[in-house]
Formats: structure tokens, sequence, C-alpha cells
């Protein structure tokens, strides 16, 4: 204590701090040749984990969904998106390819903390509440010329082990949740349960990952959506399979002859990827030490923030990056968001004043232009890395389904109605790490065009989807219905 306390009573230790940065830094390198291993072994991984169930830490979930949506969706539907921050209730009235979606309403809550690691009962009960409130207010809910039971589309962005389209079981919690209980449950049970209780007269009929839920969302518009992207408080992938291509699979192959498979691509881990101490204490202090440690916790903007924190900590503690005294709020997990990381990493002012809003408003300090500048160069270290690793999983999908090539499109998947047209490749993105963070998807872009290939790169197309999970519940809700479309 002696020590540490008479090296942070000096002033910035120039030569140190720039040391702890440089070495960060070469830690998080991501040169080409490196992120081509990384596209080769999440091309690996994903063959072994659709050959056999555990057969990698990339889980590649089946998501029973066999058909997307082809805009002659009819009826009124209702979706629950849970998973980030915020929880979501919709309702959509659709009126076929001719009307598209005549009416949508939606309402967003955030999630209080407390519930993210309280009861089972507790945050259905809460989901649930929140769901007969929203009906209240919009209106009756009942279909007005059919007066039938609701039907609603649940995306539930979490792993899950599905057993058909309207049932799962929680495999295990992610991001900031941590229910024990939940664990190994069917979620769809979970919350009929909980309607039961609230005497609310729905069911659920698609139950959906915020992943699929965007494919599906996005191939609404636009046929060519084959694989979608979620960089938000979690990060995760999926895309479009032939069913011949899953040794996995049991039973009969969709009619389709394709599927869509949940890559659940936070666990991803590979040898290759660049790791520093900081990402170890992360996740060891982390509520699932050991879970989502390859992409995960180097990508989302869960972490992202935290990452930032830590190094500047260390900075602090062993160069006095920040004066005599360790500013206290450093020491707080999460306290700095990735809106903040965002929004230093663009300041273009010559005298960085958002780097100063962030600090003083942040962690109660404030610091000279050279070490502001220390501090933006640090987001640019941590986001550029996810960044080209994202590039990088995108490239590995495409490369799995042979579509990162300059024609080299496989003409067997155009045969059936899951393929698209095959013009292009469009990955659905969304998230706010990716709408919300311009240097963040400058880099992603960027990247993917490196690794393609200008020529190749000009057939994929990255577009936003935004909000599209929960559309895209409603619509997979929608496409099974109980209750014929009319
Ligand atoms: C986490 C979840 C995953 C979800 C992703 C994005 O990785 O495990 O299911 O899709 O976050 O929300």
């Amino acid at each position: 204590a002696h020590l540490v306390a008479k090296r942070v009573r000096q002033r910035a230790n120039w030569s140190r701090a720039l040391a702890i940065y440089h070495d960060f830094r070469d830690g998080c390198a991501t040169p080409l040749h490196r992120l081509r291993q990384v596209v080769d072994a999440m091309v690996v991984e994903m063959h072994a984990g659709l050959a056999l169930e555990g057969g990698s830490k990339l889980k590649m979930l089946l998501s029973y969904v066999d058909n997307l949506p082809t805009g002659e969706e009819n009826g009124l539907f209702y979706a629950l998106d849970l998973g980030g921050t915020n929880f979501r209730v919709l309702r959509v009235q659709l009126a076929g390819t001719e009307g598209r979606i005549l009416q949508q309403e939606y309402e967003e809550v955030s999630i209080p903390q407390a519930l993210m690691v309280g009861s089972n009962e507790e945050l259905f009960d809460f989901i649930v509440a929140e769901l007969a409130s929203f009906i209240t207010r919009e209106g009756e809910g009942f279909h007005p010329l059919l007066g039938r039971q609701r039907e609603l589309g649940f995306t539930f962005s979490f792993p899950v082990k599905q057993t058909s389209i309207d049932s799962g079981n929680l495999l295990k919690w992610t991001k900031g949740f941590a229910i024990k209980e939940t664990v190994g449950k069917d979620v769809v049970e979970e919350l009929q349960a909980a309607m039961g209780r609230h005497k609310l007269d729905m069911r659920v009929t698609a139950l959906v990952n915020d992943t699929v839920g965007t494919l599906a969302g996005g191939r609404y518009w636009n046929e060519d959506v084959m694989v979608a992207v979620i960089l938000g408080t979690g990060s995760n992938a999926c895309y479009v399979e032939r069913a011949d291509a899953i040794p996995k699979w049991r039973g009969v192959l969709p009619k389709s002859g394709s599927t869509v498979i949940n890559m659940e691509w936070g666990s991803f881990w590979s040898s290759h990827l660049p790791r520093t101490p900081v990402d170890d204490t992360l996740d060891a202090d982390s509520l699932n030490p050991g879970d989502q440690v390859g992409f995960e916790k180097l990508i989302s903007g869960m972490y992202l923030g935290d990452i930032v924190r830590r190094i500047l900590l260390k900075m602090a503690e062993e160069a006095a990056l920040f004066g005599n005294t360790v500013p206290s709020n450093l020491f707080i997990p999460f306290i700095l968001r990735t809106p903040d990381v965002s929004a230093m990493h663009a300041d273009e002012s010559a005298d960085l004043k958002e780097v100063t809003r962030v600090l003083r408003v942040v962690f109660k300090t404030q610091a000279s232009l050279r070490v502001r500048k220390i501090v933006v160069d640090v987001c640019d270290t941590v986001a550029g890395r996810a960044a080209r690793l994202v590039a990088a999983g995108v490239v590995g999908i495409l490369k799995k389904i042979g579509r990162d090539t300059v024609g080299n499109i496989d003409m067997a998947r155009l045969k059936n109605n899951l393929a698209g047209k095959g013009r292009k490749t469009v990955v659905a993105m969304d998230g706010g790490l990716y709408e919300h963070y311009p240097k963040f998807r400058t880099y992603l872009n960027d990247t993917a065009v490196e690794l393609l290939g200008k020529e190749a790169a000009e057939q994929v197309a990255v577009e936003l989807s935004k909000d599209g999970s929960g559309i895209g519940a409603a619509l997979l809700a929608a496409s099974h219905s109980q209750y014929s479309s009319d």
C-alpha cells in the first residue's frame, strides 16, 4: 500500500503511461493475417457445431424457423422483445403483400437492474404486467373482425435450446442477467404461466432469438437478406443454412430445404483472438466468468466501456495518469458506457471537448490535452479491435455459405425459398454499436472490404435493420398462427 500511495502521488509518468498503452495496443492488434485465421477458425467451429450437439463452443442452435416472411402475412399480432437493456412490447397490423404493415405501435421500458438478477417469477410477471398495460392503453387488442385469442411472437435474446418453433429451454443467461431458477426451463411455459397469473388470454406461437427476429424482419423487406447480426448489449449472428449441411439434424428435413441457425457467436473461441490481461480480469469479475469470453466480451456494447475504464484505471494507478489521486469513479465497474466511448472517439475538436465532458461527468476528473489524447487512443484501440473481429465473423459466415468470393454463389441454394435471389448477399445489422457508433461502423465496413477484396465486397451489403427483431417475431407469429390467415 505504501508503494502504491507513493507512486500515485507523483505527476503523470509519461513513459510508464505510454508503455502501458502500447502493451495493451499490441495485445489488441488485429493485422489482416490474424483476422484471416479468425475467419477460418469461425468456419471450422461452425462445421463442428453443426456436426453434433456440443461439438464446439459455437452452439449453432436450431431455430425451427424453416420459412421466412414472404410479405403475405396477415392479421393482428403482438411481440415481446426481451434481452438487452430495454424491453419492448409491440403490436402490428399486417395486411398481406399489398398493404404490408398497416399499423404499428410499440412501447419500450428499461428493465430494472434488480429484476435481471432477481427471481424467475418476478421477471416474467414484470414483462406480462407491461404487456397487459400496453394492451389496455392501446385498446382491446382483439382483432375487431375476428374476435379471437391474441397471438404473440416472443423474442428472447439468450441461448435457448428450442424443441419447436414455440418452445425451448434456456441454456444459460448472458449479458447482465443471472437468475438461476430459469436455467433449463422452457421460457415459453414461464411466460404463459405469468400470462395465466395476469388473466391474459394470449398464446405464444413463435419463440425466437433476436438475431432470428432481425433476419425475419429484414427478409420481409428484402429478399436477399441471408445473415443477421446483433451488435448491442450482447453480440450474436444467425444465418440461413442448408438443412442437409446440418449433420446433427434429427427428423424430417424441412420442405424449404433450409433453416435458420442461431450461432450464439458470443461464445465463439479461438486461440487466434487478440486478448489482453485486461480482458481476463474483466471476465473474472463478470457475472458469468468463463462464458462468452471469446467474442461477446471483446465486442459487445455491454463490455467495451468497461475495457476502456480498466485500462485507464491501470494507467491511473501505475502512471498517475490523472494526477496524484486515482479518481474514485474509475473503480466503479461499468460506469463508462459505450455511448460515452463513442462520443469521445468521435471527438474531433482541437481541445477534445467531448473527452473533457465525459471525464468530468463520468469520472469526476479532468486531464491535460495530452492525457485526453491517450483516452481517445484507448477508445480507438478497443472499438477498432471489436469492429474488425465482427468483420472477420461476418466474412466467416459468408465463407461457410459460399458467398465470400465473386460469382461463387452456390446455385443449389437458389432452388429453395429461403435462399434469396442471389444477386446480392445482404447482412441485416441491428444494435447500438452499429447504429450509434460511426467509427465502429466504418471500421467494420472497411475491414470487410479488406478481407473480401473490393469486387467480392460489392456483392455484399450490410444494412441497418432497426428494431427488426420485434417485427420479425410478430411476422413469425403470423406465419405460425394457429388460425388460418384470412
Ligand atoms: C447474447 C445472447 C444472444 C443474443 C445476443 C444479442 O449473446 O446470448 O442470444 O442474440 O446477446 O442480443
